[in-house]
């Protein structure tokens, strides 16, 4: 008896003392989907340095905050958590704290991070977070001396792509979809987004290196890939060949063997063109599925944001992709209270929005980006706002669901993508056409595809059972 126990405290004691010599890292991530890919990446340049990731609570040599400035709500909840950090580092001066991303490529924002966190080692910009393993490694050379550095880099440089991409360890961490950038940055200056300035102008990766990556994740399993961009229908603007564009990237993709989808985001409704509509039309394995922002149903309100199109233009486009694809998906982000936005303009957003009849919106309060045209102009009362957008989700809510209903009875293929996190014997997926659906299943399932009989709806969620 004795002898067990001797043998279970030893275990017990090598476990911690094999605990205390590994490197572990935790990584916050803030934002959009671009982001928590860029967060796989992190992780892959961190355990490519032997750290292992670690879970909120238990301690970690490295925390990095990567962070988000679209609105103001994104850049508080970054602000505060870096400001609770500072208690693990009073516990544990040897912890490495890195605050990356969009909030310190701005300069004035990098500098107010250097103030108010001083206890904050490592700081850098959107272009340059593949400096992290050489950043931690000159933190650990030079602790004692102290010394900080904040690189936030001139988004203007073509060379600062050599910074990001090719070559950079990644960890996925949500197979079955795979993620993959094909185009960095923004060259469109919305007058209300900080984007362009914090992610500088569009930067295409090559042709055949997204194939490359393409291919690999399907060879790897995965069954969704992602293509990623601020803007994806520009894509291969900026690279000579003509041939290089986003309907040939998907064509190429589309002919590449195996059974998998393909969905992309985002796409700016003034770049969506006839040829990526018929590629989307014609292919097996592109979705059914747009996000497609409108921001805002009034002309005038798009002509302030400048959005480069119209309303009319708009309903042209979900016509055309509809003509051709009857069961389309189709999401959006709509904003609310834009400052010249008049109570006509946002009775406009919600005609349009009654006519185009979106499967699912993501609705924003206008957040005053300093630096953005828009900030300078004279602002509307928040509760305005506030009583706009609870109009909106209203009527919203009552499209997507009536959208919902339409589902009952019918039977769709949907790849099981994790456990259902609130359904015990259930799990997740999405149709074609991107709904959600919970339906019977277990863990072994992730990856697979099924043909799943929708048998009730609740809101965006649908409720179904395989065949
Ligand atoms: N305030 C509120 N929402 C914004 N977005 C971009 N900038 C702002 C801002 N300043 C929204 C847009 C965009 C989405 C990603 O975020 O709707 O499509
Ligand atoms: Fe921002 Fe407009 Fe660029 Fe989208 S297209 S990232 S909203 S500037």
């Amino acid at each position: 008896m004795y002898n067990i126990i001797y043998v279970i405290l030893c275990a017990h004691r090598a476990r911690i003392k094999v605990r205390k010599m590994e490197k572990h890292y935790r990584i916050n991530t803030y934002g959009c989907q671009m982001n928590v890919h860029e967060s796989e990446k992190l992780a892959g340049m961190l355990e490519a340095m032997s750290y292992t990731a670690c879970g909120e609570g238990e301690r970690a040599d490295v925390i990095v905050f990567n962070t988000c400035c679209i609105r103001d709500t994104a850049e508080r909840r970054a602000l505060g958590n870096i400001g609770v950090a500072k208690a693990e580092k009073k516990r544990d001066p040897n912890v490495i704290i890195a605050v990356v991303g969009c909030m310190p490529q701005q300069q004035s924002v990098a500098d107010s991070i250097r103030e108010k966190f001083p206890y904050v080692d490592i700081v850098l910009g959107t272009r340059n977070i593949s400096a992290l393993p050489s950043e931690i490694r000159r933190v650990l050379a030079a602790r004692e001396a102290a010394k900080k550095r904040y690189r936030c880099f001139d988004l203007n440089q073509p060379e600062d792509y050599l910074n990001i991409d090719e070559g950079t360890p990644q960890t996925r961490t949500s197979y079955p979809n795979a993620w993959i950038n094909i185009i960095y940055g923004c060259n469109n200056f919305c007058t209300y987004c900080i984007v362009p300035y914090v992610r500088g102008r569009e930067l295409s990766r090559g042709m055949d290196s997204v194939l490359d990556e393409v291919k690999r994740c399907v060879d790897g399993g995965y069954k969704e890939i992602t293509l990623l961009g601020q803007n994806v229908n520009s894509y291969g603007n900026d690279i000579a060949d003509e041939n290089v564009n986003f309907a040939n990237l998907l064509h190429k993709i589309d002919a590449i063997e195996g059974k998998f989808r393909v969905r992309f985001m985002t796409s700016h409704p003034k770049d969506l063109t006839e040829a990526v509509m018929d590629e989307m039309a014609a292919s097996s394995k592109i979705c059914n599925n747009l996000h497609l922002p409108i921001q805002s149903g009034s002309d005038k309100v798009l002509r302030d944001m400048n959005r480069c199109y119209d309303s009319t233009r708009y309903l042209s486009l979900i016509e055309a992709l509809r003509k051709r694809m009857p069961d389309i998906g189709i999401t959006t982000d709509i904003m609310v209270g834009f400052p010249t936005e008049t109570e006509q303009d946002f009775e406009d957003t919600m005609e349009i929005v009654r006519k185009v009849r979106y499967s699912n919106a993501f609705t924003f309060i206008y957040s005053p980006r300093k630096g953005t045209p828009a900030a300078a102009m004279p602002q509307i009362p928040y509760a305005v706002k506030q009583a706009r957008i609870a109009k909106l989700i209203k009527e919203q809510n009552r499209i997507t669901k009536e959208l919902s209903d339409q589902y009952t009875g019918g039977v769709y293929e949907v790849l099981a993508e994790d456990v259902a996190p609130k359904y015990e014997g259930m799990v997740c997926g999405r149709t074609d056409s991107g709904r959600l659906v919970t339906f019977d299943g277990g863990k072994d399932d992730i990856g697979e595809f099924f043909n799943v009989r929708i048998n009730a709806s609740r809101s965006a969620s649908l409720f179904g059972q395989k065949e």
